[in-house]
């Protein structure tokens, strides 16, 4: 790594075009037996499931109201119940005027996993004022605790209907989270919380979640604490409740952590687009961090050249990050070797002037490797152009 040009990085992109994941069309048709029958097992939830977490082969499962551990065949192991919640049961003291004494709902927004300080579990619902909830796992003979065993609120002075959670409590945010835990000697987690204007009930006394933060788990282990006040950036104060920013996707591949987002192009434009985000997981500070534009483009090669076929896939709706593996097809053709980390993203078109997907979908993949060469590129090339996030930049 050079860090000549990694130091000198900060917000970079609408003047550059964009990184491309080139699709093309499979003219091979499926070769897949439909008249099997395959036997899976199955699980059933009452509620919609939002989140999946695996530890050592188990799963976990966190659904609106109740966190779920799965065996690897998928039976139930233990259920804790998450809500519907009374303002008294929640973490932390929820401002007044929410809830009053009607139970409330609690959507799952992030479930972590973590194994270093001792096997634990973060659920962090939308009833408890951007607080987690730590289950823990460990037990002296080896095999996992359930989750309904031992939980409680993961914020210094906060328990259940009281006390007000301070700013590196507050976790997660009611438009959605992304929650990546990067362990090497400490756990680090890395938050980006989306901001969708108008889903919000701004209530005074609630502490705003930081747009994207970098925190620690206090050894103490009853909350986190930020490494300095470097370690956080927001959105701008003028922005604040008015652009649209989503966070869909983290992940770390080598010494990166990234984050995929949809968001507007720009503070004055009303076209949206994907962006991919990069920091290095060693930094306690957002110091060497870089975004680009990220799209899914389609060439249809079976029309001739004149007419040929070029659509746009702008909008992210899901990502996963895997190896390559052993297609060598696949190999091939993203030009990596079997254990190189692959993004596989899908995308759809969207609407005019709007985060909302159309029926036209497309999924893309690309290796972390060219990503990577994009960002050098994109550092090599291009200016600043428009910062929507406060935040210093040290060098
Ligand atoms: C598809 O699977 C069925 C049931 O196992 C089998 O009878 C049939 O021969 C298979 N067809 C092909 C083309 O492999
Ligand atoms: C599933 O796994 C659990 C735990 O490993 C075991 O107790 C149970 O019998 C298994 N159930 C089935 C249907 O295989
Ligand atoms: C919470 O409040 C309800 C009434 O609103 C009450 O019945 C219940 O006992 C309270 N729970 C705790 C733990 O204080
Ligand atoms: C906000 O906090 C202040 C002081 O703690 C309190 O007086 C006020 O009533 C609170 N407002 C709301 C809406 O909870
Ligand atoms: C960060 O902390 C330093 C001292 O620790 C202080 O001088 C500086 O003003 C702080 N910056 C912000 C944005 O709070």
């Amino acid at each position: 790594m050079n860090p000549g040009w990694l130091h000198a990085v900060t917000l970079l992109w609408a003047l550059c075009p964009s990184t491309r994941g080139q699709c093309d069309k499979s003219s091979e048709t499926s070769k897949l037996n439909l008249s099997v029958t395959y036997e899976l097992p199955t699980f059933t939830a009452d509620f919609p499931i939002e989140n999946m977490v695996t530890l050592e082969g188990i799963i976990y499962v966190g659904t609106v109201n109740r966190i779920f551990a799965l065996a690897p065949n998928l039976t139930k192991l233990s259920e804790y119940h998450t809500g519907p919640l009374l303002a008294n049961e929640t973490c932390g003291r929820t401002p007044t005027g929410t809830g009053g004494g009607s139970r409330v709902d609690n959507h799952n927004i992030a479930l972590v996993v973590e194994n270093i300080y001792d096997k634990g579990l973060y659920s962090c619902g939308s009833a408890d004022n951007g607080v987690c909830r730590r289950h823990v796992l460990d037990d002296e003979d080896m095999s996992p605790k359930t989750v309904d065993e031992q939980v409680y609120c993961f914020a210094d002075k906060v328990r259940q209907g009281r006390g007000q959670p301070s700013d590196s409590d507050v976790v997660v945010s009611p438009s959605g989270s992304q929650v990546l835990n990067v362990e090497s000697n400490v756990i680090k987690f890395f938050v980006g919380n989306s901001e969708i204007p108008g889903l919000e009930k701004v209530s005074e006394n609630a502490t705003h979640p930081h747009t994207l933060s970098l925190r620690k788990m206090k050894t103490s282990q009853n909350g986190f604490t930020f490494f300095s006040n470097h370690s956080y950036m927001d959105l701008i104060p003028p922005l604040r409740g008015k652009y649209y920013l989503r966070y869909v996707y983290s992940f770390h591949s080598g010494p990166f952590t990234y984050f995929l987002t949809v968001q507007r192009v720009s503070r004055n434009s009303r076209a949206y687009h994907t962006r991919i985000v990069r920091m290095c997981s060693s930094d306690l500070v957002i110091r060497r961090y870089v975004e680009m534009p990220l799209e899914c483009i389609s060439t249809d090669k079976r029309r001739r050249r004149s007419t040929e076929d070029v659509k746009v896939f702008n909008i992210l709706q899901a990502a996963h990050v895997a190896k390559v593996g052993s297609d060598v097809e696949l190999q091939k053709q993203l030009k990596v070797e079997e254990d190189d980390d692959v993004l596989f993203a899908a995308f759809a078109r969207g609407k005019p002037n709007s985060p909302e997907p159309t029926p036209n979908s497309a999924v893309c993949i690309m290796s972390l490797k060219h990503i990577n060469n994009m960002f050098k590129m994109y550092m090599q090339r291009c200016n600043t152009v428009e910062d929507v996030y406060k935040r210093q930049i040290i060098y």
